[in-house]
């Protein structure tokens, strides 16, 4: 499988988030070889979208010849979109939510009612792509933290998306949270190969991923006695 990880995170491979990630893909491949590309959304050179519309009424492209030209091929040339990212102020990063305003070229201006919603017709064929979203944060609560990302994902991505949030994450860049920080990445892993496998991850796995590693009161008092 194609997989295009877009690492949000603007402490690139010292991401907390992204050693789930590359947990999660590790029980990819020990499902099957995979063929993986990364991109540090921070490092790339992505203008905001300014709302013209130029790209829905032109085919496709965009006013700005910069960096996500070359990604939105990517995009079109992948099986699996990854979005790792860590929570920021309970959504997306802003250079991760950059890239993601400009994939407006690929649907056309044209609306159709899907259900009870409206959507744009796509002017590319992206109907193949699966969407992952891992999300790591720092206070130790899930409840009334992921839901606004969370939402945001599942609006934008209606078919084809798994989730998986994990609070806590700064513990994964702790050595001394090893004891509880391996665990919870071998379960990663273990959801990494089912979802390879099976293109799910069972809810009882998610929710034992999601839940924190130690207790909050617990979690809450090292990070307050750390200051
Ligand atoms: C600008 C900013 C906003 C944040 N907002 C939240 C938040 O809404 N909820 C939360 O639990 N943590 C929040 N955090 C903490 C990060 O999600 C946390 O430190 C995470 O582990 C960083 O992951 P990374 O190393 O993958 O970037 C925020 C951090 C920053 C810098």
């Amino acid at each position: 499988m194609k997989i295009l990880v877009l690492n949000g995170s603007p402490k690139r491979d010292k991401s907390d988030t992204m050693h789930i990630t590359r947990a999660f893909l590790e029980g990819m491949r020990d499902a099957a070889p995979q063929e993986i590309h990364e991109i540090d959304v921070i490092d790339r050179h992505i203008e905001y979208c300014t709302g013209c519309f130029a790209c829905k009424r032109n085919g496709g492209t965009c006013i700005y010849d910069d960096d996500m030209r070359a990604i939105l091929d990517e995009i079109l040339d992948s099986d699996l979109l990854l979005f790792s990212f860590p929570l920021y102020c309970y959504g997306m990063p802003a250079p991760l939510k950059a890239l993601l305003d400009r994939t407006m070229p690929l649907s056309s201006m044209a609306m159709r009612k899907v259900g009870d919603r409206y959507e744009h017709v796509g002017q590319a064929d992206f109907s193949r792509l699966r969407y992952m979203m891992i999300c790591g944060c720092g206070f130790p609560n899930s409840r009334h933290n992921f839901e606004p990302a969370v939402a945001q994902f599942k609006q934008c991505f209606p078919c084809n998306h798994t989730i998986l949030t994990i609070p806590e994450s700064p513990m994964f860049n702790a050595p001394e949270a090893a004891v509880v920080t391996e665990p919870r990445l071998r379960l990663v892993r273990k959801s990494g190969k089912q979802y390879a496998e099976t293109g799910e991850i069972d809810t009882s796995l998610l929710a034992e991923i999601g839940s924190p590693m130690i207790p909050e009161e617990q979690y809450a008092a090292i990070v307050n006695g750390g200051m």
